[in-house]
């Protein structure tokens, strides 16, 4: 395995230069950034495993960027350094995911023992990553946890394609597993002693898609320092995992077709053919459709895509999965954190039960690992969830309770019980709308096709409120 890396956030040139003489001579490789914004592109990019983070930055502050990196897969562990005195936002910090935390100044011993801890634990938990990897690669979709309708349609599927080699576009939220079942697809294939090579196209860069995709003789544009195999070559044999396809450029989409159809392609500022014999399966959580119709996604290219096509349901609509699902990752972060966490309370079960899900089965896996943290009893309680999961008494007030629907037998002027009927209509819809999404207003807005502040309007208007 490479070397540890341990990357070194300070806006101060004289800090990052006193962190790095403490921990000069330990074995592990040492990095800089002076900013919130650089150090996530270099974590994006690199494998960094454990981050020392300033909390006052100019720009992106050490809070901020450990918000964002708790929602990357493979995020580094955080070590916050704080100011002396400041012991309350080390605490916030270590509840938002944070690994641990110092005070400057620091005792030089402190900060030594302090990394080497976070690479230990770092260390546990990549082996557990890795061995969960060699499990779930024997055992094909066995990795997917779930026995709902909606998952037991979906295994059976992946069975009747996966040793095809018929191309699959598979759609569905963000976090419902769409990178999972692309791995089970290759995994219960003939090509699955060969490569599975996965390219995010979202985050390809205009200039190198074709690179990229195809490859480059040395010397074909500055920087092609030798000669390199694109993502369909290194994928030869196999499978090519293309993710995030709604959100490819409209040039990036006509090269793309291009070599689905021709299945071979020239290395840039090359002219040998090359052929490659590659499975392609990709995925989106954008409404292609919709992407379609504005003209932003290429209908032929949708069509070679989508031969056969795969909807992973949303987590809240399998909600009976949550309870294995739960002892799932509950088992897995109990080995990576040392806990012996028994299961979660009725209170607790009753709360992820009820939640909208929005992040699907990624943000269920991020709460219980907080959780896993958090608590210190047998169990995961109410108060190990993040706050949107402790309920607060709902009650509606204004002219609520729902006023009595007018019947049919009702004489007065039409106009004036139509009013009636249509306000009590609202006033019922939209508070069951919002219950089912914890009252977010945001959210249930963008549900109904509404914009967020005639919603906030209309609920003014009919008073509809959740009293505190
Ligand atoms: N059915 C499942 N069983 C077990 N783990 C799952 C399941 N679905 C998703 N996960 C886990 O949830 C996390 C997110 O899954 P994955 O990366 O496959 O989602 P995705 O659909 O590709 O999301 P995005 O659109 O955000 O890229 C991963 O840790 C994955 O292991
Ligand atoms: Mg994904």
């Amino acid at each position: 395995m490479a070397d540890p890396t341990v990357l070194l956030v300070d806006d101060e040139a004289a800090a990052r230069r006193g962190m790095l003489r403490t921990l000069d001579g330990e074995s592990y490789v040492l990095k800089e950034a002076s900013s919130g914004e650089e150090a996530l592109s270099i974590i994006e990019n690199e494998n960094i495993d454990v981050a020392l983070l300033d909390v006052n930055m100019p720009g992106m502050s050490g809070i901020e960027l450990l918000g964002r990196l708790t929602k990357l897969d493979r995020a580094p562990l955080v070590v916050m350094v704080t100011a002396y005195g400041s012991e309350s936002v080390a605490v916030q910090a270590w509840k938002s995911g944070a690994y641990d935390y110092i005070t400057k100044p620091y005792d030089p011993e402190e900060l030594r023992l302090t990394v080497r801890r976070a690479l230990e634990k770092r260390k546990l938990e990549t082996r557990v990553e890795q061995l969960e990897q060699v499990v779930s690669e024997k055992e094909g979709h066995g990795m997917l946890i779930g026995e709902s309708q909606s998952m037991r349609k979906l295994y059976s599927l992946i069975e009747r394609i996966a040793p095809t080699d018929v191309t699959v576009l598979i759609r569905g939220e963000s976090g419902t597993g769409k990178e999972l079942v692309s791995r089970a697809i290759h995994n219960l294939s003939q090509r699955q002693a060969k490569p599975f090579v996965s390219m995010n196209c979202a985050a390809l860069l205009e200039t190198l898609v074709e690179a990229e995709l195809f490859g480059h003789e040395k010397g074909s544009f500055t920087g092609a320092l030798s000669r390199r195999d694109g993502k369909f070559k290194q994928a030869d044999g196999g499978t090519i995992f293309l993710d995030e396809i709604g959100d490819m450029s409209a040039q990036s989409q006509a090269k793309l077709l291009r070599v689905l159809e021709e299945r071979s392609f020239v290395r840039v500022g090359g002219n040998e053919d090359i052929h490659v014999d590659v499975r392609v399966v990709s995925a989106t959580n954008q409404d292609l459709q919709r992407h379609i119709a504005d003209g932003t996604f290429r209908e032929d290219l949708y069509f070679r895509l989508k031969v056969v096509e795969l909807n992973l349901p949303p987590l809240r609509d399998r909600l009976g999965d949550i309870p294995l699902l739960v002892s799932h990752f509950l088992k897995r972060y109990n080995t990576l954190h040392r806990r012996e966490i028994g299961g979660v309370g009725e209170k607790a079960m009753d709360a992820l039960l009820a939640h909208y899900w929005p992040g699907n089965v990624r943000e269920l896996r991020n709460v219980i690992e907080s959780a896993v943290v958090l608590s210190d009893g047998p169990t995961i309680d109410l108060e190990h969830l993040p706050p949107e999961f402790r309920p607060e008494p709902v009650s509606i007030s204004g002219s609520a309770p729902s006023r009595e629907i007018p019947s049919m037998d009702d004489d007065r002027p039409f106009q004036e019980v139509k009013k009636e009927f249509v306000e009590a209509f609202e006033r019922d819809f939209l508070t069951k709308k919002l219950e089912e999404n914890d009252w977010n207003v945001s959210r249930t807005a963008e549900l109904l096709g509404m914009h967020r502040q005639s919603l906030q309007q209309k609920l003014k208007e009919l008073g509809i409120e959740r009293s505190k």
